[in-house]
């Protein structure tokens, strides 16, 4: 017996359908019954054009989502940091994987001016920017706001979020001028923007573990990620986010030595694990992909399933 019900309809009767079915929206295109080996294109490289990562210059997520950029397909990639060591040991390692050509870009996100410059840079060097990994951050000490200085509130909101939106900020300048480049499957893609939030922009961490100024910039990020996505989709921008759960870093591998409350953390993570940065990685290319590139405006948890309970 046939099941598809659009395959018994002939196109006017299947028109009619959908237009009764959603007599409000007289732009949606009645649904077609088959693809095409072109919508998928050819199998080449899954990432084109010229990618940016903040906060490339750690052995964390940056880093590993350099290494995953390249293995995809990328092959001009700008690293940013304010640790100038850090973008260099990333460099060496992204080359490990292929010769690429790797922009350093040494740049203090708590200062404007220095963001600027960076990007004009990247600009620059390359002539274009099509990936934004929006990837650095700083979690300060774990305090209740009762004792957190308002300086070191600024100071976090400074780099965690001022800092994340002048960067997408001044990307998206950018973006807006360059013509979209051919991708392996769906639209050509003018740009595309990956935002690291937290489960802790979702949700807070239990009150023993309070970083009230971190919690509140990865919440921001959200916001921001959602409201520049409504602006910039019909000028074929994409940007989305990423919360990640517990992550496998050296800053997080140090708090689990010396804090019992973060190995009981690790304890309620469904998975009974922390994540790698490289499961982070992929997800942030898969972001910054085609294939999804009917997203925007999302927040994606990649958390072992730490907020499904
Ligand atoms: N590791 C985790 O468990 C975890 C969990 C949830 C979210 N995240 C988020 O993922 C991202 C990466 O996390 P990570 O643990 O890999 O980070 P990390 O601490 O290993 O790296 C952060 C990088 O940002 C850089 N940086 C800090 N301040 C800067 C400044 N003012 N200007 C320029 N660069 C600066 C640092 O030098 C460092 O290289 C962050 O946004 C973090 O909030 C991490």
């Amino acid at each position: 017996m046939e099941t598809h019900f659009s395959n018994h309809l002939s196109e006017s009767v299947r028109s009619v359908v959908y237009s009764s079915l959603i007599p409000t929206c007289p732009l949606i295109p009645s649904p077609r019954t088959h693809h095409s080996a072109e919508d998928f294109g050819d199998m080449g490289d899954l990432l084109k054009g010229v990618a940016l990562v903040t906060g490339a210059g750690s052995e964390g997520i940056g880093q590993a989502t350099c290494i995953a950029l390249v293995q995809h397909g990328i092959k001009q990639l700008a690293v940013l940091d304010i640790n100038a060591d850090g973008l260099a040991e990333t460099k060496r390692l992204v080359n490990e994987v292929r010769e690429v050509n790797v922009l350093e870009l040494q740049v203090d996100l708590a200062e404007e001016h220095s963001i600027i410059s960076g990007v004009q840079q990247a600009n620059d060097h390359f002539g274009r920017i099509d990936i934004l990994i929006n990837n650095a951050a700083i979690a300060g000490a774990i305090s209740p706001s009762t004792n957190v200085a308002t300086s070191d509130f600024h100071k976090i909101i400074d780099v965690n979020l001022v800092g994340l939106w002048i960067c997408q900020r001044e990307v998206i300048k950018r973006m807006l001028q360059q013509e979209p480049i051919k991708q392996r499957t769906g639209p050509a893609s003018r740009g595309v923007i990956v935002n690291l939030s937290s489960t802790y922009g979702l949700v807070s961490p239990p009150a023993l573990l309070s970083v009230p100024a971190y919690v509140a910039s990865k919440h921001g990020i959200l916001g921001i990620t959602k409201t520049d996505a409504n602006t910039y989709a019909k000028d074929g921008i994409r940007i989305n986010a990423i919360c990640p759960g517990y992550v496998n870093t050296p800053a997080m591998r140090a708090a689990a030595r010396s804090s019992e409350l973060v190995q009981e953390e690790e304890k309620k993570v469904p998975m009974g694990r922390f994540g790698e940065p490289s499961e982070l990685a992929e997800v942030i290319c898969f972001l910054a992909s085609p294939m999804s590139s009917y997203m925007t405006g999302s927040a994606v948890v990649v958390d072992g399933g730490f907020t499904s309970i």
